[in-house]
């Protein structure tokens, strides 16, 4: 087989952490819905750990990225699937980007947050935005459930794009034949 295209070993890292995170924190906030009681606090704590450290790694890959060039898409790529794929690397670095924000958004707005103090995996002490931390308490609860819909909305586009990126994956490996998980592993 002709040499492939790869991402640097860094960029493969990040790209199935973010991954990883991401589906595991998709599965939490889902989960949390369906066990009993005891058990949701420590779920949305784990959620908001995996979402704060999946914002850490997102600039990280950002960073990565504006220093070292991608690989080009593979030449074979029709210039409509080529779009198609630019198109989605771009909506999901934004909801990367904005997934976490909005989740961190609404819980500094939880009325309960300064009797919960947040600390990353029960280790590390963690703050809230202190802009909305001083709202007053009327503020709050509208940035609460405001933030709440558009946090529950983007995860929304979050399963569409995720859904298109990840088919779009399969169709070139499987049935176009290009080496494409190959580019993003080590
Ligand atoms: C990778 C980043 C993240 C993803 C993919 C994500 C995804 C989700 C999803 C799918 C839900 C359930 C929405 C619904 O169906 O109503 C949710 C709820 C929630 N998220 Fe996130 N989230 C992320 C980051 C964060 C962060 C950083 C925080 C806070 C610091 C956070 C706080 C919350 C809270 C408090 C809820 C509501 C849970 C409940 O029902 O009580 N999220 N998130």
């Amino acid at each position: 087989m002709a040499a492939v295209d790869k991402y640097t070993k860094t960029a493969v890292t990040l790209h199935w952490l973010i991954a990883l995170f991401i589906t595991a924190n998709v599965i939490l906030a889902i989960g949390a819905g369906y066990v009993p009681d005891a058990d949701v606090r420590p779920m949305i704590d784990l959620h908001k750990s995996l979402g704060i450290t999946v914002l850490g790694l997102f600039i990280a890959r950002v960073l990565w990225r504006l220093t070292h060039k991608p690989p080009p898409l593979p030449a074979a790529y029709r210039p409509l699937e080529a779009l198609a794929a630019h198109a989605a690397h771009l909506a999901l670095y934004a909801l990367i980007l904005a997934l976490p924000v909005t989740g961190w958004i609404h819980d500094s707005a939880w009325s309960a947050a300064a009797s919960h103090p947040m600390k990353l995996f029960w280790i590390i002490p963690w703050f809230r935005l202190s802009f909305i931390t001083g709202l007053d308490p009327a503020s709050k609860a509208y940035v609460h459930t405001l933030f709440g819909h558009i946090h529950t909305y983007l995860s929304y586009a979050l399963y569409g794009v995720l859904g298109a990126h990840v088919l779009g994956a399969l169709k070139h490996q499987f049935f176009d034949k290009h080496p494409e998980i190959q580019r993003m592993w080590l």
